[in-house]
């Protein structure tokens, strides 16, 4: 009995001293230590050369329907990992893929593609004003003065104009595609011309 209960608690204390890191932890460890960050990084372009035949070896994605990864705020890349593994995010490919991703793969990857930086693409310009004053209007509070986004918030600015139409399109009508609810709610009164317009105003901005 009493050697039992011993070596119950032993299991107990070492899963508690030699508990895994989470996911998010492990970014922020790496992110504290510049050179093991430069290490990450570097694990993660190996990691992501299967992702580069969609997203572009330099995160710049191919293809209008597929978004940017470079620039991208790495704690938000990781969350939407976890999503598409998780099926809280729909996507037949992603969804596959993701799967076979460790999770230090996963936070070497991301790490990876956040450290490379996007340019703007060309809009349609006679829609950006209308675009510039939905977003003063219902983003700029989470997505920030620039469309940078932040710790929380993903970056806008630059993103491919037609993945963010669907983007937008999909938290707004919540058929659980893109399930988030301050994004449902952000999106909620928006037209599609508001949608357009928002999308042409983002994907142009630096
Ligand atoms: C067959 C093409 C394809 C490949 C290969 C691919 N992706 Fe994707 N990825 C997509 C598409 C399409 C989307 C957008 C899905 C949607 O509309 O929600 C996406 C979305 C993402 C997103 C969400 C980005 C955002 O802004 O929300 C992340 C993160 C991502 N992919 C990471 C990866 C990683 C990591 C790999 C490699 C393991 C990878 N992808 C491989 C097609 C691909
Ligand atoms: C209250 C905060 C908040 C407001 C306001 C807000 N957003 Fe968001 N937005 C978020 C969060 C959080 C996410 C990430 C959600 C997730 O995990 O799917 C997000 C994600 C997005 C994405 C997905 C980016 C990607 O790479 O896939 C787009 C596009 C977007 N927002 C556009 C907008 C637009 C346009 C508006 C204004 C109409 C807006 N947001 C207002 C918080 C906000």
């Amino acid at each position: 009995m009493m050697r039992s209960f011993l070596v119950l608690a032993g299991l107990l204390v070492s899963t508690t001293l030699f508990a895994q890191p989470t996911a998010p932890e492990r970014l922020k460890t790496l992110q504290a230590d510049p050179a093991a960050q430069k290490a990450a990084v570097e694990a993660g372009k190996k990691a992501a050369f299967f992702c580069a035949n969609c997203h572009g070896e330099d995160g710049i994605s191919k293809a209008p329907e597929v978004p940017n990864l470079a620039g991208q705020n790495p704690a938000y890349l990781l969350e939407q990992i976890r999503k598409f593994g998780s099926g809280e995010r729909k996507d037949q490919f992603m969804q596959g893929l993701i799967k076979v991703l460790k999770d230090e793969e996963r936070v070497q990857i991301a790490l990876y593609y956040a450290n490379i930086a996007v340019s703007p693409s060309t809009a349609d310009a006679a829609k950006v004003p209308h675009g510039k004053a939905v977003f003063a209007k219902l983003c700029v509070r989470c997505h920030g003065e620039q469309a940078r986004g932040g710790e929380l918030f993903p970056r806008l600015a630059g993103q491919k104009l037609p993945y963010l139409q669907t983007a937008i399109t999909q938290y707004r009508d919540a058929k659980g595609i893109r399930s988030n609810q301050l994004m449902s709610i952000a999106t909620s009164t928006l037209k599609n011309d508001d949608v357009t317009a928002v999308a042409n105003y983002l994907t142009q901005l630096p």
